[in-house]
């Protein structure tokens, strides 16, 4: 039976050109680049330029996302930006890139679950393009994390970066075969009672201030290989596929042991894993987006490959997608 699914069409990124690595970061803090490596396998971050925006990061990769589609920008009617780190209270940032990329129709929005953010808003916009209120969407992970870091805490520093992805995303009329490309299923969760656990300790209607980021790190990394674990069962289930027939495993990348914790014990062979942290750190929501282009564009990642994505961030906040390329 013919039914509208969402296909990915194109995919970008952008990072900021300094470059902060963990020798770099042993100069400013007590910290050494062995440690960092052996808790985290971070090596390096991009730090955003003084007056360089989320908003600029985020159109420049949605640039390349509509350049590697070959679609204009026009055509265009949905952006759902996912970032943690807006250039302002409000506005949101997407309708800043909106106007960047001269789009006046349709819908912009700012998303928010942290880390989880790109799979929130990818299942957010699989949604409106199947229910068919929207025809084209861009969704966008762009974090400037180094704005709300406490550059004294070497616990949260060392840890992320900053940087945007985009991919376009196409409602297409399919035949509803099992080799249908597009996004085939998606699992969201969250559980406010560890919104303490990893958190920004200011904002509006608390302190009137941005605040910065503060985490129980061994409570974050108990939790995150079962919550992805059974997010991950429950989308494959949906799909009626077993972890076998993955080819590209693209998790969040916040911390190389939690990835292959989870690719472990889903029984993946490690080759088919992206992993991307060592480069670019955790860069939060765009850490998806991110690592898909890194493998779209060095070829790995191809038309018709199952590619499972997932996340956990603050929140606790969740998910999965599950997506034949
Ligand atoms: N350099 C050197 N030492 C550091 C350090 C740093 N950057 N940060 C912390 N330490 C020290 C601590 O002070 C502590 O010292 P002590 O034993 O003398 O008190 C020691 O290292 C161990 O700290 P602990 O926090 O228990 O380390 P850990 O093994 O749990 O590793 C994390 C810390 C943050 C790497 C780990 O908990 C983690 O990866 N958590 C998940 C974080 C994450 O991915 N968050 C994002 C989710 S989206």
């Amino acid at each position: 039976m013919s039914q509208l699914r969402s296909v990915i069409r194109g995919c970008g990124a952008y990072l900021p050109e300094r470059i902060l690595t963990n020798q770099d970061l042993a100069k400013l803090i007590d910290t050494t680049d062995q440690w960092i490596t052996e808790r985290t396998g971070i090596k390096q971050r991009h730090i955003a330029a003084e007056g360089e925006l989320t908003s600029a990061m985020g159109t420049a990769a949605a640039r390349q996302a509509l350049k590697h589609a070959g679609i204009d920008a026009q055509d265009i009617d949905l952006i759902v930006l996912a970032t943690s780190t807006p250039d302002q209270t409000f506005p949101a940032t997407a309708v800043t890139i909106q106007a960047e990329l001269g789009i006046t129709h349709g819908a912009a929005f700012d998303l928010q679950a942290v880390c989880s953010g790109f799979v929130f808003a990818l299942t957010t916009a699989d949604n409106f393009l199947k229910g068919g209120q929207f025809k084209r969407a861009l969704v966008i992970g762009a974090e400037a994390f180094s704005r709300i870091l406490d550059w004294q805490d070497r616990s949260t520093c060392v840890l992320f970066g900053d940087g945007a992805g985009a991919v376009v995303v196409e409602a297409q009329m399919l035949n509803g075969a099992a080799t249908d490309r597009g996004i085939l299923a998606t699992c969201l969760r969250s559980d406010g009672r560890y919104r303490d656990k990893l958190f920004v300790d200011g904002g509006p209607s608390s302190t009137g201030t941005v605040g910065h980021v503060r985490m129980d790190g061994p409570e974050v990394f108990r939790h995150a290989v079962t919550k992805i674990s059974e997010v991950i069962d429950a989308t494959l289930a949906q799909a009626g596929h077993k972890a076998s027939d993955i080819d590209w495993f693209v998790p969040h990348q916040a911390n190389k042991r939690i990835l292959d914790g989870a690719a472990k014990k889903l029984g993946l062979d490690p080759e088919r894993i992206i992993v991307t942290v060592d480069k670019h750190a955790n860069t939060s929501a765009a850490s998806i987006p991110l690592a898909l282009s890194t493998a779209c564009g060095d070829g790995r990642i191809k038309q018709g490959d199952l590619v499972l994505m997932e996340a956990m961030g603050g929140g606790f906040t969740w998910g999965a997608v599950l997506i034949r390329w």
